[in-house]
Order: structure tokens, then C-alpha cells, then sequence
């Protein structure tokens, strides 16, 4: 009979801390239900006491999803444990994650204290949060590079205190995965109350060994693993769950069930996840990269036709890919782009599909091939038919070395035409300022990104604001091959949302 093994998903948590890729609450509940769909067992979904943004999140991702339990961070610290009970109160299942670092460095140079009194505190915290949760986790903060026997000692004070899951977090990404494999192992040996409680793998990238590690320590005896989508995270990130969950899936005979995630819902989730976070995925990345399964050399290509065994250890259709991945061109059909872009989870009605195929055949004359992040930019809303009350009519801008940039915009404000012209620090900031005189809204650029999505100089630029009117933020986006007009109607985008 197989084990099952436990995914703890930390995108919202671990992967969200990485700068630039912070999502707003309506974000994080888009991402958490696309986790529900994909199965996963928990959904870590903040550190409560660390800003309102998290509490609130925890919050209002209790109240969205119903089968994973909701996860909350805190410090070994009473204060932190009492705000993640608040923010859970609205959870179907809660479970409270408390923990402290165990490594020399961490007990020395961080808490400065000793061996024995953060067991104390160890056992304190979650005796503590055993007052508002059954479900208690309790991490080993830079277990990976603990002293095993220490490490056993705290896991077994723990486990007494009531602690239903262990933790053992590679924090440093240090480990090589015999090792870490052996310190599972020896905490499975030593603890002599193991059985009443599950193990944890939580392994950092920073050596590119995240999944390494990971399966090493599900092959002795851990039977939760926690992960985020794409492997995004602090630094090099976090183990990704498309890479264990599909390295377990392929190996059968390792008695480890993982069939309650519906890996078809993989990639959709991962270009979700990327997509929210501007977090492009690499190209070569295992499982949903844009060229994992895609083939280009004449030899693997008459392979895979002859039988796509020969060269896929993966059935793309199990991740939720239907095909090879091949870039659509100015040639490819209507039918083509609907079957695409069913395959990256939307459908549309006749009408709809209709403007986008028109915005598609517009791009595809600028840039060679299309891909399936140029797609997801284009079913943005404005090719919907969406009615905004402010259109952009016309923009034309003045820059380059040696002159003061200048933009005229010309906008459609509930129907009427005005126009404006203006100079700034450079095109966008002209334009920016004509736009806000013309729309006389108290506006407050608080955030400005662009990014590129894939690579030429012909590339589709997106451009992510963020703006402040009365106390309030607004979100804006749009993406083009010029960046300015990007600019411009992304912060249009904001705008609309205000009226
Ligand atoms: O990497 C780590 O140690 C963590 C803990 C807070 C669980 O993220
Ligand atoms: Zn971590």
C-alpha cells in the first residue's frame, strides 16, 4: 500500500516574499482557489503579525477555500501566535506553523541564547498555540545545518508538547541530499515518539538542490514536503512542486501516492502564479518551462513522432500541456489560437475570441512567434470589449539625448475628447503628467514596473502600476510592444478603476 504524502504549498508565503512579487489580497485568493483545484493538502497563507496585508490575507483566504487547511507563520513568540489564531478564525481546518532556529549560527548569532532554553522556548510556543489549534507545526529553523542529535532532542520535546508536524527546513539551501536524507532518516531512528507526528521537508535552492533534497528526504520517511509554484522564493527559492510531484508521479514503484493533486492543473496554476508575480518562468525549467517539452532538433522530432516515449518521460497532457509546446506565427489559424488558449485554461465566447484573434494577428506582425505569455497578455481586458469610461485616442511623445521629452495624449473621457500636452523627465513622466491633468483625479504613482516577457528587442513589454486616490490603491496593466504606449495605458487601466 502506498503512503501518502502531504503537499504544503508556501507560495503564498515563502515565494511571496520575494521583492517585486508581492500580490494584493484579491491576487492571493485567485492563487489559493487555483491551489484548491490543484489539490494540495495546505495552503500556507501568511505571517499574520508581520503587516495588515498578511493578516488580511489569511483572513480572506480562510473564508474563500474549503478543502486545504490554512496554514499561518509565526515566531516562537505569543504575540505572533495570538494574531495567527485571529486571522484564522474563519478557517475550515487551521493549522498555527511556530518554530525557532536550532543551528549553532542561528542559536548563538541570532537569538543569542543556548541549547537548552530554546528547547524551552521551542516547547513553549507550541503548547501555546496548542491552546487555539489542534493542528500545530513546529519548524526547526536552519535544521539543515543543526546537529543531528540536538535537532532529535528538540523534535522530541516538541512532539510531547503537541506538535503534529515537524518541520525540517534546509533554510540555507546547505544540504546535499544524502545528507539530508540521512538527517530524516536519523530523526525517524532517534525520536522515540516519531510515529506521532508527520515529518516535513522544507528545502531552499540556494545550491540548485531543492528537489534533491526534497525526494531524498521522502524516500526516508518524511510524508509532507512543502513547495511553491514554479520553485519561486527568497533567493534561489523554494522546491518546486511541479519538479516533486512529477518525479514521484514517474516512479511508481517508490510506494509514495501523491493522486490527490490533479497535475493537470500544473501549468495553468504555474502561468497563473507567474503571471500575478511578474515572475517570468525560465524557459528550461523542468515541468512548465516553455521548452520542457518542446522539441527542435530533426532527430528528437522524428523520435517523439515514431513514439513520444522515446524522448518524454512525461506525458505533457499529464500536466495539463495537450501538445509539444510550438510558438503560434501570423500564419496560425482561429481555431489554432481558441485551441491554445483553451489549453491555458480560457474560453470565449465567438465575439470575444474575435478581437483577440484580430489583437493576435496584430502582434504576430510585429513579432516573429507567439507564445503562450504573449497570450496571456492579450486576453488582458481591453481586448474584451470592456467599456472604460477613459479611452486612449491618441498618443505621441518627444524624447531622446539633449531635448526635453514632451507628450501630447489625447483621451475620451465619458465620450468627450480632450487633449493635453506636457513635458516631464522623460516620455513616460510627460505623459503621465498630461493624463493626470486631464482626468484631474489626486493620483499617486506608488509603483512602476516593466518588465520584458521573453527576449528580442520585438518582445511584448508589460507594465504592472500601482496608484494611490483618496487612500486607496489601484491596480493597472497592460502589455505591448511599445513600451510607452504600455505605460500609458496601463496607468489608464489604474485610472478606470478609480471612475
Ligand atoms: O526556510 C525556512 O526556514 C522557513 C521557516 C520559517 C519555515 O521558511
Ligand atoms: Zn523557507
Amino acid at each position: 500500500m502506498s503512503d501518502k504524502l502531504f503537499v504544503f504549498d508556501t507560495t503564498l508565503r515563502d515565494g511571496e516574499q520575494v521583492p517585486g512579487c508581492q500580490l494584493n489580497t484579491v491576487e492571493k485568493i485567485e492563487v489559493a482557489k487555483a491551489l484548491e483545484e490543484l489539490g494540495v493538502d495546505i495552503i500556507e497563507a501568511g505571517f499574520p503579525i508581520s503587516s495588515p496585508g498578511d493578516f488580511k490575507s489569511v483572513v480572506e483566504i480562510s473564508k474563500a477555500v474549503k478543502n486545504p487547511t490554512i496554514c499561518a507563520l509565526t515566531r516562537a513568540v505569543e504575540k505572533d501566535i495570538d494574531v495567527a489564531a485571529d486571522a484564522l478564525k474563519y478557517a475550515k481546518k487551521g493549522r498555527i506553523h511556530t518554530g525557532i532556529g536550532t543551528s549553532f549560527y542561528h542559536i548563538k548569532y541570532k537569538l543569542n541564547s543556548n541549547e537548552d532554553e530554546i528547547v524551552e522556548r521551542a516547547i513553549a510556543a507550541v503548547k501555546y498555540a496548542k491552546k487555539y489549534v489542534e493542528d500545530v507545526e513546529f519548524y526547526a529553523e536552519d535544521a539543515g545545518r543543526t546537529e543531528n542529535a540536538y535537532l532529535a532532542r528538540v523534535v522530541e520535546a516538541v512532539i510531547k508538547a503537541g506538535a503534529t508536524v515537524i518541520n525540517i527546513p534546509d533554510t540555507t539551501g546547505y544540504c546535499f541530499p544524502h545528507e539530508f536524507g540521512e538527517k530524516i532518516k536519523y530523526l525517524m531512528d532517534n525520536v522515540s515518539n516519531v510515529d506521532k507526528a508527520i515529518i516535513s521537508t522544507h528545502c531552499h535552492n540556494d545550491l540548485g538542490m531543492a528537489t534533491s533534497n526534497t525526494l531524498s528526504g521522502v524516500l526516508n520517511g518524511a510524508r509532507q514536503v512543502e513547495v511553491t509554484i514554479n520553485g519561486i522564493g527568497e533567493r534561489a527559492g523554494n522546491t518546486s512542486l511541479e519538479e516533486v510531484v512529477m518525479a514521484i508521479r514517474s516512479r511508481k514503484n517508490i510506494g509514495i501516492d501523491t493522486s490527490h493533486i490533479n497535475t493537470r492543473n500544473i501549468y495553468k496554476t504555474s502561468r497563473l502564479v507567474s503571471s500575478l508575480m511578474n515572475m517570468p518562468v525560465q524557459p528550461n525549467k523542468a515541468i512548465v518551462g516553455r521548452n520542457a517539452f518542446a522539441h527542435s532538433s530533426g532527430i528528437h522530432q522524428d523520435g517523439v513522432l515514431k513514439n513520444r516515449e522515446n524522448y518524454e518521460i512525461i506525458d505533457p497532457v499529464e500536466v495539463g500541456i495537450s501538445e509539444s509546446s510550438i510558438d503560434l506565427t501570423a500564419r496560425s489559424g482561429r481555431a489554432a489560437l481558441k485551441h491554445r488558449l483553451q489549453i491555458l485554461g480560457f474560453t470565449f465566447e465567438p465575439e470575444q475570441l474575435n478581437k483577440i484573434y484580430e489583437a493576435f494577428l496584430e502582434l504576430a506582425d510585429k513579432k516573429k512567434s507567439i507564445n503562450d505569455e504573449d497570450l496571456q497578455v492579450l486576453v488582458g481586458s481591453k481586448h474584451l470589449g470592456k467599456k472604460n469610461a477613459i479611452v486612449l485616442k491618441h498618443l505621441q511623445v518627444l524624447s531622446g539625448a539633449s531635448i526635453i521629452p514632451m507628450a501630447t495624449v489625447s483621451l475620451e473621457i465619458k465620450g468627450e475628447s480632450f487633449t493635453a500636452t506636457e513635458h516631464g523627465n522623460g516620455p513616460v513622466d510627460a505623459a503621465y503628467k498630461a493624463i493626470k491633468k486631464l482626468v484631474m483625479h489626486k493620483i499617486r504613482l506608488e509603483e512602476f514596473l516593466v518588465q520584458a516577457i521573453t527576449k528580442g528587442s520585438d518582445d511584448l513589454g508589460k507594465v504592472h502600476v500601482q496608484i494611490e486616490n483618496q487612500g486607496r490603491i489601484y491596480y493597472g496593466f497592460s502589455g505591448n510592444t511599445d513600451i510607452i504606449t504600455a505605460s500609458v495605458e496601463a496607468f489608464i487601466d489604474a485610472i478606470n478603476k478609480i471612475v
